[in-house]
């Protein structure tokens, strides 16, 4: 066994809640994504910060690679154990330590899922609404700056983290932020760790802002007959200014998968889901003043959900998308990518990356977190198609520079982990040089989550 020293010590920390079975192992480089990586050596199970800091000493001193794992739900590869040592697995620190009403911040550990935080805060009147479809933990939301259908409204993960805890490589624990506002102190270390993927520091506590559940809620969707009318009416209601709660764009092939995975029974063409929050009278004339906007652009079908079980059947089948898109796809390999340009270039880049796969055969279904600029395509590909293949990375390729070119970043959401390293030179320049300084810093000895985020050269 590698790092036999590491685990050993480990051992005689955790006891029993130091794993190396087979089974545990090989649970721990599950991924729902395309990237591969070999088993960890080891998994720990910490209760505490002070257990996360003496982890951290003894594979500090031992050389020992450690990668934090939570819900295993992120579509990068940002949990695998890319160069083996110890999957430290954050579930057993899920509770919510500190709820702040009055100040509108909660503080939690980093192993509590966003669905279960707002089960507990369901009777303050409070809730967290950063929702990226899986029920991801709140630690790897903070560490891959995650955020889903209502960033539009809510920001992302750099909006909603007020302050950490965290411990640095040589298990030093250090507290970034406060649970004020806001802060004009030092160099901003609580976003330098937030999307930093486990390559800086191990996050063990958050404090994250809360927002007041909206007293009205309601939900449409409607259709268009082209993507270009589709995301025009998405960019003028943004640049208009009305307060979008969720405005996702849904393409005619991803409305063929959501109709032959769930029996959605929508027309096959282009769609826009949409939510409404605020106050009964706000509600009613945000979507009123939407439907002016997409009358403008030639929607039609527009269907209201009001009741919640009528809201949460439609997010449902947004979120599922991915399998909706393997339904789409039977026996083809998919790759699904994520990339975000400004808004007033979302059109032409949409159509772009639509009329690319339709050039190179391609099955392929975007969904856009479309408000925010941030699309995602996933293919359908023959893995053991040589051509096939070949074609689906020049797609991904391509898509990544058409972002870059068009002023926007190879991820909205998902990160680079395993998957988009190859472009960090291309989106930072002269800035991924101050990235590996700040790494080295850190990190000297290279031992938290290594292989990933920064290229090798
Ligand atoms: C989504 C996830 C995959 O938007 O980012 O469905
Ligand atoms: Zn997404």
């Amino acid at each position: 066994m590698t790092h036999d020293t590491a685990i050993h010590r480990l051992e005689t920390l955790l006891g029993d809640r130091l794993v190396t079975s087979a089974a545990d192992r090989k649970q721990h480089a599950q991924s729902e994504s395309y990237h591969k990586a070999p088993l960890p050596d080891a998994v720990a199970y910490p209760e505490n910060t002070q257990e996360v800091s003496d982890i951290l000493r003894i594979c500090h001193e031992e050389d020992c690679p450690v990668v934090a794992f939570g819900a295993a739900s992120s579509l990068e590869g940002q949990h695998l154990t890319a160069q083996g040592g110890i999957s430290l697995d954050m579930n057993r620190m899920n509770r919510v330590l500190e709820v702040n009403a009055e100040d509108l911040n909660v503080v939690v550990q980093p192993g509590l899922t966003r669905v279960a935080l707002n089960e507990e805060l369901r009777a303050t009147g409070l809730f967290f609404p950063l929702d990226p479809g899986a029920d991801a933990s709140i630690g790897g939301m903070t560490a891959t700056r995650a955020s889903g259908t209502t960033a539009v409204r809510y920001g992302t993960m750099r909006d909603n983290v007020l302050a950490l805890e965290a411990v640095m490589a040589d298990g030093t624990v250090i507290r970034t932020g406060t649970r004020a506002r806001k802060s004009s102190t030092g160099y901003d270390l609580t976003h330098l760790l937030v999307g930093s993927e486990g390559t800086l520091a191990i996050i063990t506590e958050i404090t994250l802002k809360l927002h007041g559940q909206p007293e009205a809620i309601s939900t449409a969707t409607c259709n268009f007959d082209s993507i270009d009318d589709a995301v025009n009416c998405v960019i003028l209601t943004i640049q208009s200014g009305l307060p979008m709660a969720r405005i996702e764009l849904v393409d005619e092939m991803m409305a063929r998968g959501f109709n032959l995975h769930s029996n959605a029974g929508l027309p096959e063409k282009p769609h826009l889901f949409v939510e409404f929050h605020g106050s009964p009278a706000a509600v009613a004339e945000q979507a009123e003043l939407f439907q002016d906007i997409a009358e403008e652009f030639g929607a039609g079908g527009l269907v209201k959900a009001e009741r919640a079980e009528d809201r949460s059947k439609l997010w449902a089948l947004r979120h599922g998308a991915l399998f909706a898109t393997k339904a789409l796809m039977p026996g083809k390999s998919t790759m699904s990518t994520d990339v975000c340009v400004p808004i007033s270039r979302l059109a032409e880049a949409v159509s772009d990356a639509q009329s690319r796969a339709k050039e190179m055969g391609l099955p392929c279904t975007i969904v856009a977190h479309a408000g925010d600029g941030n699309y995602h395509c996933a293919l359908g590909f023959d893995a053991d198609n040589a051509e096939d293949v070949a074609q689906t990375k020049s797609f991904v390729a391509q898509l990544n520079h058409t972002a870059l070119k068009l002023g926007g970043t190879v991820s909205g959401e998902h990160g680079i982990g395993l998957g988009k390293q190859a472009y960090m030179q291309a989106e930072h320049g002269s800035a991924l040089t101050v990235m590996r300084t700040l790494k080295t810093a850190l990190d000297p000895k290279g031992i938290l989550n290594p292989g990933k985020l920064l290229p090798s050269n």
